[in-house]
């Protein structure tokens, strides 16, 4: 298709100084899913994630680890490749940005930057957080308490910052005040949520200053070219993996194709870079911006922010391996809304566990499923059509306007929401199943409760069909099991959406299976 959509969605680059935990994965899994629902709809889709390897957090930890920093990120990266893997995430490439086609990439912008006059070198003094990989003025910094100016902290990470000199090439970011202005004037769209723009735009307005680019005391980096004692900084560096993903530095034609970005995930923490220095690189550089940033809160762990030091982090497969990739994707999308920081909790989990799943979806499938096959030779019947039973009517309806008000929340970034609006209509169909009473309808010798068993089935299974192929990018997994119960060719992630979710595509006299139960109710763990 000559007009087919391109969407090209990045999760951050994540550092090696750490194993993945259910932060990373927090962000991972919602690009999957956004990745997964544009594939769905029939786009063109490059979904992008890596790890970011250069930097001095990296070079110490792989020190205190006694060994090179390459050994370090050849034993760490393979990691976060393996939560991908046990998350059912969908990437189509994986970068590191130690790979020879991603420094290709860091030279050519750096060259660029300087042939545009955008680099000088500077002599520069100030505080610096490792853990952030970045500077910090003596306002920002807190105290124990968290209070802004009162000490000498980093406000994200609460560990001291270190006084650092050198003489290093700057980028000269304060000239790109307006030009940023202008853009999230222009595109409001640009910094996502509303919240998060508002910041950013009340940062850049206090004004901007140039920021250094390069280091001299450390050598794991990308030595910058021109000056070979000095390498570039470790920000510069990642950001621009976005763009040697797809060729930059190396293939110019595959570039002009498939950059920019369409959307770059992100947590709250690293905001600034990507909406404030990655824009004006770009600008500085003459190359195309990204569609925009979205920057998602932080999850906590018994409200306090998960970190090594106080041994409070908690490992995807710890989850995995007790409720399943297909809960552990729904439960983080679901019961944490999409933008302010959100708690995870055992009991939670647990909870959506039993409710949602086991009861709500896992319980209308088992229903429908078994009475087709009892009281129906397990073939379905036609899907109804409006008109000719009130109470499948309105099923009809509110199924219908589930599945549109889905596809505008997930557009919108608002997955709780989406998913609770297709919980709505599961729910309609399980009132539909007891207000109808199937089980009464199958004694009757009456032929019209016949038509009205076999309406009120076809609507059930109908209702899971079309909640298959919507839930597909959010429970991949599930999807594909209830899809093969359903009987139903290919799977439900063919879409193409809206069409593959509208009212009426059960083909009659499919043979369907309950088998198994989808989701096995579960007991609190002892
Ligand atoms: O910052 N809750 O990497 P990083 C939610 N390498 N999300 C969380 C989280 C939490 N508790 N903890 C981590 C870096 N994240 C740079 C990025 S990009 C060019 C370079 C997620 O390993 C969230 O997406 O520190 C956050 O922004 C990211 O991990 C930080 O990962
Ligand atoms: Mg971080």
């Amino acid at each position: 298709m000559a007009d087919q959509p391109y969407y090209y969605v990045t999760t951050p680059i994540y550092y090696v100084n750490d194993v993945p935990h259910i932060g990373h994965a927090y962000t991972t899994v919602a690009a999957d899913v956004l990745a997964r629902w544009h594939r769905l709809r029939g786009d063109r889709v490059f979904f992008l994630t890596g790890t970011d390897e250069h930097g001095q957090k990296v070079a110490r930890t792989a020190e205190d680890k006694g060994v090179t920093p390459q050994e370090w990120c050849d034993t760490v990266a393979p990691r976060f490749e393996e939560m991908n893997a046990l998350l059912d995430v969908s990437n189509d490439d994986f970068i590191r940005t130690t790979q020879a086609r991603h420094t290709a990439g860091v030279v050519e912008i750096l060259e660029t930057l300087n042939a545009n006059g955008a680099l000088y070198l500077d002599d520069y003094e100030g505080l610096y957080c490792v853990p952030c990989e970045g500077y910090y003025t003596p306002a920002e910094l807190v105290d124990d308490a968290g209070t802004p100016g009162a000490g000498e902290l980093c406000p994200i990470h609460k560990t001291p910052v270190e006084h650092m000199k050198d003489r290093n090439w700057f980028f000269r970011l304060s000239q790109y005040q307006q030009p940023l202005l202008d853009l999230y004037e222009s595109r409001p769209d640009f910094v996502r949520p509303e919240s998060r723009r508002n910041e950013v735009v009340a940062f850049v307005r206090q004004g901007l200053e140039d920021i250094s680019f390069s280091r001299s005391k450390i050598t794991w980096g990308v030595p910058i070219p021109w000056d070979r004692d000095q390498v570039a900084y470790v920000w510069p560096d990642a950001l621009t993996n976005y763009m040697t993903a797809v060729g930059y530095g190396t293939d110019q034609a595959r570039f002009e194709r498939d950059w920019p970005a369409t959307v770059h995930m992100i947590g709250k923490d690293i905001l600034r870079f990507h909406a404030v220095i990655w824009p004006a690189m770009l600008l500085a550089a003459g190359l195309p911006l990204p569609g925009g940033v979205f920057a998602h809160g932080f999850l906590l762990v018994g409200g306090e922010k998960m970190s090594k030091t106080r041994a409070n982090q908690i490992h995807p497969a710890e989850l995995v391996e007790t409720f399943g990739v297909d809960c552990y994707r729904y439960y983080f999308l679901r019961d944490v809304s999409f933008g302010p920081d959100g708690s995870f909790s055992w009991e939670s989990i647990l909870e959506r566990y039993n409710g949602d799943l086991a009861n709500d979806l896992g319980n209308l499938a088992s229903r429908v499923l078994n009475m087709v096959e009892r009281y129906l030779g397990a073939r379905a019947p036609a899907v109804p059509a409006a008109g000719d039973d009130p109470a499948v009517d309105k099923l009809v309806d509110a199924v219908g306007e589930a599945a549109a008000e889905y596809g505008r929340l997930i557009d919108d970034f608002d997955f709780d929401d989406a998913l609770t609006v297709l919980w709505g209509a599961m729910r309609a169909a399980n009132r539909l199943v007891e207000d109808t009473e199937p089980w009464h309808l199958a004694k009757s010798e009456d032929p019209a409760d016949r038509r009205r068993l076999e309406a009120v089935l076809g609507a059930g299974l109908e209702t899971l069909r079309i909640v298959a192929v919507l839930l597909s990018p959010v429970m991949p997994g599930a999807c594909a099991r209830l899809w093969d119960k359903l009987g139903l060719d290919g799977s439900p992630s063919d879409g193409p959406v809206p069409a593959a979710a509208l009212w009426g595509g059960f083909p009659e006299g499919t043979a369907v299976t309950k088998g198994d139960a989808l989701f096995p109710r579960m007991d609190a763990p002892a």
